[in-house]
């Protein structure tokens, strides 16, 4: 995620571009820049903080009535000056903000590159003045320049562009990025958010897909790019306060990361690629693997060593990063995957030292690109959710999960456990689990919103799973207990008989974590042993299904993902009834008591 900002009009751009980007910063924080128009583009830009940079280089300074901005969350390239937002094409004509994901952007690459286009920086970015400027040169307008470079372009963007020839325009684009208009008195803007705008005008004009807007000081137009059809769309007027609209509108970040989940995994599949098969090749050299994390991140290491089981048959171990020096060895033919969101955490840290000093080799999947975990591997992937600013982990957790799924169905066409056609069909599900992600979440927001409310004065809750509804429920009861204060444990369906059966009375709520496959049926039993000790059966279950229905009190269903893909929608209806639990119980969930959302201490 980053955020992107544009001005054309009749005031200096650069104070006003500076003041839209300080309202999207928690879109992104590691670099930031700005490109402005006056006879020639001025360009300034660094990796750090915005108020670094500003102060650094006087980013407000610069000339001329027409700029763009960025502030940048790195996803290809590590957050530095050449990386950092806008990039140019040679001739320093063509500048371009982006927010977004290119897939093909090496092929794109080469293409250019023996063209005779040098590139500067390691961005997908980069790729888009250069085609732009491509085109420009074939002697198309500016307009149908970035039409056709769009054309070619695989993956998410909104895109800002300035021409210097072209000085009293904007252009901009949108394809699964989020991208507004502003519109004031004979000025306008382009953003990625509307608290960016907010300062300026609250009369807002949103682009759908796949739509292109020029923008000029008194017009803007807009285009349906696929049907080449003008669109007429008249401003609404925002009625938002600026610390809603940097939550999106939602009272808490907790729940604008929980809802904008769909969107994450999607980035998170959209970047992995190359990288995700880079990382099954590392795998499959060791002999002995393990997963390591702490919290979410170690719950989403268990759904991976079951998805690695299941699908391909290969053994991992999945290890609380604390105790990993206390319980594992480990020699050259040891790897270990970290599992780490932030890429901070000095238990992690500590693990891999560990193994490294084993002779041991190392590997990262991490959401902040240039974080310590990276420069301790020999290997680094990244998730590309966005930056994640709730304590509690939300997103982060469906887009690792979704990403370890990636892995396993290569690693299970590797092993020969998948055959192509079973690989293809679990691929074409899992590219297509933001759509059911999103109807999960729909469907879950009231129903979780009324249990909570009839479960604020309890004091325990258990939650069962077996198979991946095991992790998933260890993952829901971190939820609930981090952010409502609620005492909640998860447990293996087939524990229950161990010991905490012994603490079930009548009316304790317990929630079953019923994914489909073949361990349900014993998970149902284990319903009925829980009813009749008089506990109160909350299941979150596929909707019809008909067997979790007779063994519940009551059902949170979930659309049908089949069983390997289940964690993506099984964790959301807990996810909010923590969500609703906390702000029942008059807390904020953004700022739970005595956590941390990363603990670089042992
Ligand atoms: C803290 C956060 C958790 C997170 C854990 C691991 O405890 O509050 O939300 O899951 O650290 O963080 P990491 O950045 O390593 O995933």
């Amino acid at each position: 995620m980053c955020g992107i900002i544009g001005y054309v009009g009749t005031r200096r751009a650069a104070p006003l571009l500076l003041e839209g980007l300080r309202r999207l910063e928690y879109r992104g924080y590691d670099s930031a820049g700005m490109a402005t128009l006056e006879g020639k583009l001025w360009v300034r830009k660094d990796a750090g903080k915005l108020e670094e940079i500003e102060r650094k280089l006087g980013l407000s300074s610069l000339p001329g009535r027409t700029g763009i901005g960025h502030v940048r969350w790195a996803t290809h390239g590590s957050p530095s000056r050449r990386n950092a937002h806008p990039h140019l094409d040679d001739s320093g004509e063509v500048a371009v903000v982006h927010n977004g994901i290119i897939e093909n952007y090496l092929e794109l690459r080469r293409v250019l590159e023996r063209k005779g286009h040098r590139f500067v920086s390691e961005t997908d970015t980069e790729v888009i003045p250069h085609l732009i400027s491509h085109f420009l040169r074939r002697g198309e307008g500016l307009e149908r320049s970035v039409e056709r470079a769009v054309g070619e372009l695989k993956g998410s963007l909104a895109v800002a562009v300035l021409y210097a020839r072209e000085p009293e325009k904007l252009v901009g684009v949108r394809r699964s990025s989020p991208l507004l208009v502003g519109k004031g008195n004979g000025e306008s803007f382009l953003a990625s958010d509307i608290p960016a705008l907010l300062p300026f005008t609250r009369r807002v004009v949103p682009l759908q897909e796949e739509e292109m807007v020029v923008l000029t000081p008194s017009s803007f137009s807009l285009r349906h790019l696929p049907s080449g059809r003008a669109v007429a769309r008249k401003p609404m007027e925002v009625k938002w306060t600026a610390e809603m609209a940097e939550k999106g509108g939602y009272p808490h970040f907790t729940l604008k990361e929980i809802l904008e989940q769909p969107w994450a995994v999607g980035e998170t599949l959209r970047g992995a690629g190359e990288e995700a098969e880079k990382l099954s090749r590392f795998l499959l050299r060791a002999e002995h693997l393990y997963f390591v994390g702490c919290g979410t991140s170690y719950h989403a290491a268990v759904v991976g060593k079951y998805l690695l089981a299941k699908l391909a048959g290969l053994q991992v171990e999945a290890v609380v990063a604390s105790e990993f020096s206390e319980s594992c060895g480990g020699d050259g033919r040891t790897a270990v995957l970290a599992i780490t969101q932030s890429g901070e955490t000095a238990d992690v840290l500590r693990a891999v030292r560990h193994l490294r000093s084993l002779g041991g080799r190392v590997a990262c999947l991490t959401n902040v690109v240039g974080s310590s975990v990276t420069r301790e591997s020999q290997l680094v992937c990244y998730i590309r959710a966005g930056p994640e600013v709730s304590v509690v982990a939300t997103k982060t957790f469906t887009s690792q999960v979704a990403y370890l799924l990636l892995l396993s169905l290569r690693l299970g066409e590797e092993s020969g456990r998948l055959d192509r056609t079973e690989k293809k069909e679990l691929l074409s599900s899992l590219l297509a689990s933001p759509g059911l992600m999103e109807r999960a979440l729909r469907s879950s927001l009231t129903r979780t919103k009324a249990l909570a409310r009839k479960m604020l004065e309890e004091e325990h809750l258990y939650l069962v799973g077996r198979g991946l509804g095991y992790p998933v429920a260890m993952e829901g009861a971190l939820k609930v207990k981090e952010i409502s204060y609620l005492h909640a444990e998860a447990l293996a369906g087939g524990e229950l008989k161990h010991g905490t059966l012994a603490l079930l009375e009548k009316g304790t709520p317990v929630i079953a974590v019923a994914v489909p496959g073949e361990s349900k049926g014993r998970l149902m039993s284990n319903l009925e042993e829980m009813r009749a000790r008089g506990a109160r059966m909350i299941a979150v279950a596929e909707e019809r299904d008909r067997e979790v229905r007779e063994h519940a009190d009551l059902l949170l269903p979930v659309p049908r993902t089949g069983e390997f893909l289940s964690p993506l929608t099984f964790i959301l209806p807990l996810q909010l009834l923590a969500y609703h639990l906390s702000v029942g119980r008059k807390l904020d969930p953004d700022r739970p008591r005595s956590l941390a959302k990363s603990v670089t201490v042992e």
